[in-house]
C-alpha cells in the first residue's frame, strides 16, 4: 500500500518494513481463502521440481515455501529487510531451503538469463514502473523462461453490506492507496510492451463471507482503515459506519465480499525450455 509522507513506498523503512506489516500480510495469505488461490497459481506454472526460480516482492514467503515444497530451488527477493527474516522463519519452519535477496524489482541484483522461471504475486499494484519492472525479470530470465504474475483488479472490489454508496466509497478510497488499483487487468498489456508473450490466464474470484472472521479481509481491513483514516481519504463516522454494517451483516449471515485475482503465465522469447 502506499506509504505515509514520512515512509518511502518500498524497503527499508517502508510500511512494509516492519512487525506489523509482516504479520498482517503472513496471516492474510495463510487463510485458507487465499491459499486456495495460490495453489492454483503455481498449478498454471506446470512442473517446477528442480527449477530455478526467483520470487520477487516474496513478503513473508508464504510462497517461496510452496514453491520449495513442490521442489523448486527458490530464491526469495524482497525490498524490506522485515519481510526477507520472516521468510528464513518461514523455511526453517517448513525444513525447506529458500535463498534470501535484498533488492528491489526494479534492479534484481543476479546476471542476465540467470532463472528457470519468476512469480511476482501482488506486487506490480506497487511498483511505479510496471512496464521497466517487468523488462528487469525479462532480463535475470533463461530464453523461454516462465513468468507467472498475478494481481488483483481492485476496481472490482464489492462489499455487500447494504448501502451501496458506501461500499462504493471504501472501494474509492481504497482504491486511491494503491500505485495501479487495477494491475489486475493491466497485466497482459505491461507484459506485452516488455517482450513476454503470454500462454495463460488464470481468473480468481476472492470471496469473503464473514468480515470478522479468519478471511483476507478480516486481517487486512483493520491496516487499510487505520490508512484511510489518517489520510482522512474518509471521515472517522463513515468508517465506524461501514465497520458497523459489515460485522452487522457478517452476523446475519448477509454480508459479502469479492474481488477478481488475474493470474498470467508468460514466456519471455525464445521457446519452451
Ligand atoms: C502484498 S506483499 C506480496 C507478498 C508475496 N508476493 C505473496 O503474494 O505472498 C508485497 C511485497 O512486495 C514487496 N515490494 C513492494 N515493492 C517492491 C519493490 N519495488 N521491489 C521489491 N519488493 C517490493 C513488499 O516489501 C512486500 O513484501
Amino acid at each position: 500500500m502506499t506509504s505515509s509522507p514520512s515512509r518511502p513506498a518500498s524497503g527499508a523503512g517502508s510500511s512494509w518494513d516492519t512487525p506489523e506489516a509482516v504479520a498482517r500480510v503472513a496471516s492474510a495469505y495463510r487463510t485458507t481463502d487465499v491459499a486456495a488461490i495460490r495453489q492454483a497459481q503455481i498449478d498454471v506454472l506446470g512442473p517446477i521440481a528442480g527449477a530455478a526460480i526467483i520470487d520477487v516482492g516474496c513478503g513473508p514467503g508464504i510462497y517461496a515455501r510452496d514453491l520449495a515444497l513442490r521442489g523448486a530451488r527458490v530464491t526469495a527477493l524482497d525490498s524490506a529487510p522485515a519481510m526477507l527474516a520472516a521468510v528464513a522463519e518461514e523455511a526453517a519452519s517448513a525444513g525447506v531451503t529458500i535463498a534470501l535477496a535484498d533488492g528491489d524489482a526494479a534492479a534484481i541484483p543476479f546476471p542476465d538469463a540467470h532463472f528457470d522461471a519468476a512469480v511476482l504475486v501482488q506486487v506490480i499494484e506497487y511498483v511505479p514502473d510496471a512496464v521497466g519492472a517487468l523488462r528487469e525479470l525479462a532480463r535475470v530470465l533463461k530464453p523461454g523462461g516462465r513468468l507467472l504474475i498475478a494481481d488483483t483488479d481492485w476496481e472490482t472490489a464489492s462489499w455487500g453490506i447494504g448501502d451501496a454508496a458506501l461500499s462504493e466509497q471504501i472501494k474509492r478510497a481504497w482504491c486511491a492507496t494503491k500505485e495501479h488499483a487495477d494491475a489486475g487487468r493491466q497485466v497482459p498489456e505491461w507484459l506485452a510492451a516488455a517482450g513476454f508473450v503470454i500462454s495463460a490466464w488464470e481468473p480468481r474470484l476472492l470471496t469473503v463471507a464473514d468480515a470478522t472472521g479468519d478471511t483476507f479481509l478480516g486481517h487486512s481491513w483493520p491496516s487499510y482503515r487505520r490508512l484511510l483514516e489518517r489520510s482522512g481519504a474518509v471521515a472517522t463516522v463513515d468508517l465506524d459506519r461501514f465497520d458497523d454494517l459489515c460485522k452487522e451483516t457478517s452476523h446475519r449471515g448477509t454480508f459479502s465480499f469479492c474481488v477478481v485475482r488475474h493470474a498470467w503465465l508468460a514466456d519471455t522469447p525464445g521457446g519452451p525450455q
